[in-house]
């Protein structure tokens, strides 16, 4: 019997802690909801936090049996207290990853370093194209010919960690920022549980800022 074939069931199929982040309506929270639910997604969502009350995400986890966690932000005088005690409530469900699924909050560089290489963001823009806000109309306006989406590690720079995963559309003449939003909210859906599987699975990870992919620097972002 080799050492694998020795560990008890429990043991070899654990899957690993997610903690989910959001602000708002949580539709990518909810592609993360139905992946978990296929064997080969080796991740359980322990909790979902937001720093807003009643949005929608919150409505989401409760309805799917995760503890719904909100921290308002306004409650804490600076963003330093409030990372603490966002921190202290992530600590709690002991995260292999955390997901910031539509969390509209700036984090301070203590708290970014703290969970460094487990961390991950979906920016709705081909990064390093548009960080910050309004990257559909800023596309549009610009006549990009492309826009997209982006899951990246965090880092300190404010949406502009390390890339691992990109997904794109072509910017049609008659798109506005909602249609574009719409099918760029499709892609996120597909995008970001995508990149999460992988990195759950050991295939990705973060040493020195330096994506890896199976053990050797990504090269080019994985695009869908
Ligand atoms: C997503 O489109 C995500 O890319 C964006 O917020 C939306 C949240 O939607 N994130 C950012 O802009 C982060 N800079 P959701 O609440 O329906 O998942």
């Amino acid at each position: 019997m080799n050492s694998s074939e020795s560990k008890p069931e429990s043991v070899t199929s654990q899957k690993k802690n997610i903690v989910v982040l959001i602000s708002g309506s949580g539709s990518n929270l909810q592609a993360f909801i139905e992946a978990q639910k296929n064997s080969g997604f080796n991740g359980s969502i322990k909790a979902v936090i937001s720093n807003k009350e009643d949005v929608y995400g919150l409505e989401r986890a409760k309805q799917a049996n995760i503890p719904a966690i909100c921290i308002p932000h306004k409650e804490y005088s600076t963003r330093e207290r409030f990372d603490l005690a966002l921190a202290n409530a992530i600590n709690q469900y002991s995260p292999d990853l955390i997901i910031l699924a539509g969390f509209m909050r700036i984090l301070t560089p203590d708290f970014v370093k703290n969970y460094k290489g487990k961390l991950l963001n979906i920016h709705p823009s081909l990064l390093p194209k548009y960080p910050g806000l309004h990257t559909h109309r800023k596309a549009i306006e610009n006549g990009d010919k492309l826009h997209g989406t982006t899951v990246h590690f965090v880092t300190e720079e404010l949406d502009g960690g390390p890339l691992v995963g990109q997904g794109s559309t072509v910017i049609q003449a008659n798109d506005s920022e909602e249609s574009l939003n719409k099918r760029i909210q499709t892609l996120e859906h597909k995008l970001y549980p995508y990149i999460a599987k992988l990195f759950l699975s050991g295939a990705i990870s973060l040493n020195e800022d330096v994506v890896y992919f199976e053990n050797k620097q990504l090269e080019q972002v994985i695009s869908i």
